[in-house]
């Protein structure tokens, strides 16, 4: 079976492409450090897959870290997603940021150039893109300025591989620009753990309906949206896992390329709407306000997905409705698993 390092792959993305690598025949050699995810994670993992995975503990910002890894599984690719994630984090505490995303990034290049592996798919962000002027968004839209340290280093790494790639043409490098990813694994096995009180909107939202928070805020209701609430594109996070598959069997027939993809659903949904349609799949009416504005966020993103359908060979086929659904299941679940 042929190797493909994923590293961070016990977080919430990793974990769902770990499933997806398998089910296409690869063998997922995970690699994180568990300082932003979960053990859980791993358990969900096994059983849905009903089988031992391959797992390093390690940090891949240490070079000898990644040179053990290489040496001992021989991957043939990389899909690298290790990373810290939290916008408003990164802000208070950016030298964290840019140590974690940046050092990763440089030292898995050279270890990739010593062991001569040229496949690698990145976790990019529609972050890159700040507030385009055109929407859907495509990928040639030039960037803006980051509006936060963990926004710059997705630019910056995406730099670094441009670079890479022009210096080394046999590197062949897919950037995958994620738009807002939800839901978890249909088993209900693997999804989203947040630790303490959750940034992003899906999890605040089932972590009030299970009574966990009291009230969900809106940020903002006087956006120029149809409903004055903020627009983004969510994407059933296993929809988006299935196109780093996609991606790797892309690679392997290119001879020296980097190319961005915009990986979301293509659709653009309110805050509000998504909030009215998990009230719809969940029958239950959830306790929010409307509430001022999150400094720093952009009115309304979504992606033109024409790129990535066209010569990634990927599609979304899961709904919003369902992205909710299995959010709540694995909500739900893990309400019951702490309560035993
Ligand atoms: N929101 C609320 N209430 C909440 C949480 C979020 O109203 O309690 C709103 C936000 O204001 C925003 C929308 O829900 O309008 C989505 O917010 P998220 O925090 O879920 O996601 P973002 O769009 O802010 O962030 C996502 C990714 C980041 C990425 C960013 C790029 O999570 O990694 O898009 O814009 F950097």
């Amino acid at each position: 079976m042929k190797k493909i390092l994923v590293t961070g792959g016990a977080g919430f993305i990793g974990s769902h492409t770990v499933i997806e690598l398998l089910k296409s025949g690869f063998e997922p050699v995970i690699m994180d450090d568990f300082s932003n995810s979960d053990v859980r994670a791993l358990e969900g993992l096994q059983k849905i897959c009903e089988r031992n995975l391959i797992v390093y503990q390690l940090d891949c910002t240490v070079e000898e870290n990644l040179r053990k890894v290489f040496s001992e599984q021989l991957p043939i690719g990389v899909i690298h997603f290790a990373a810290y994630k939290a916008v408003g984090e990164s802000v208070e505490n950016p030298l964290k940021y840019y140590h974690n995303n940046l050092a990763s990034m440089v030292q898995l290049l050279k270890v990739m150039g010593t062991f001569g592996v040229n496949q690698l798919v990145f976790s990019s962000s529609c972050t890159v893109y700040g507030q385009p002027d055109v929407l859907p968004v495509i990928e040639d839209t030039p960037e803006r300025f980051a509006e936060s340290p963990y926004g710059y280093t997705k630019q910056v790494c995406e730099r670094i591989m441009r670079d890479y790639c022009s210096a080394n043409p046999n590197f062949n490098c897919a950037l995958l620009r994620y738009f807002n990813p939800i839901g978890a694994h249909h088993s209900g096995e693997i999804g989203e753990l947040p630790y303490g009180v959750p940034n992003n909107l899906v999890p605040y939202i089932t972590q009030t309906a299970a009574g966990i928070r009291s009230e969900l805020t809106i940020f903002g209701s006087d956006y120029n949206t149809p409903d004055g609430t903020c627009v983004r594109d969510f994407i059933h996070v296993t929809d988006l896992a299935k196109a780093h598959v996609k991606a790797l069997g892309w690679l392997e027939n290119q001879n020296g390329i980097c190319e961005a993809f915009n990986i979301g659903q293509g659709v653009g949904n309110s805050v509000l709407e998504v909030v009215k349609s998990f009230e719809k799949v969940s029958g239950l009416s959830l306790n929010y306000k409307i509430g001022d504005r999150r400094p720093g966020d952009i009115e309304k993103i979504y992606a033109d997905t024409s790129k990535a359908n066209r010569v990634l060979k990927w599609k979304t086929e899961l709904s919003l409705e369902q992205a909710l659904t299995d959010a709540w299941r694995w909500q739900n679940k893990l309400d019951d698993s702490a309560k035993k």
